[in-house]
C-alpha cells in the first residue's frame, strides 16, 4: 500500500503530482489534500486523465471544502502532461 507520505523521494524530490499540486495552489486549507493526490495518481495511472471531463468525473467522490476544483484539475492535466513525456 501506496500513501501520500511515501510519494516523494528518499532526497525529497516531489512526486509530479504532488509538485503540480504545488505549482498550482490546488489546496487551501489541505484536509482533503492527500485523498486528491493520491486519487490523481490513480485518475492518471488508470487512463482517466484524457479531458478534463474524464478527471472531473473520476474524481467526483473527492471532496473539496475549500472549492479548490479548478486548481486541482489544473494539478492533474500538468502532472498529466509531464508523465506523458516521462
Ligand atoms: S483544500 Fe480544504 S478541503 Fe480541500
Amino acid at each position: 500500500i501506496t500513501t501520500v507520505e511515501g510519494l516523494a523521494s528518499a532526497e525529497g524530490e516531489l512526486h509530479p503530482v504532488q509538485q503540480a499540486f504545488v505549482d498550482h495552489d490546488a489546496f487551501q486549507c489541505g484536509y482533503c489534500t492527500p485523498g486528491q493526490i493520491m486519487s490523481a495518481i490513480g485518475c492518471i495511472n488508470e487512463g482517466h486523465a484524457g479531458s478534463e471531463d474524464d478527471i472531473r468525473e473520476y474524481m467526483s467522490g473527492n471532496l473539496c471544502r475549500c472549492a479548490a476544483y479548478p486548481n486541482i484539475v489544473a494539478a492533474i492535466v500538468q502532472a498529466r502532461d509531464e508523465t506523458r513525456r516521462a
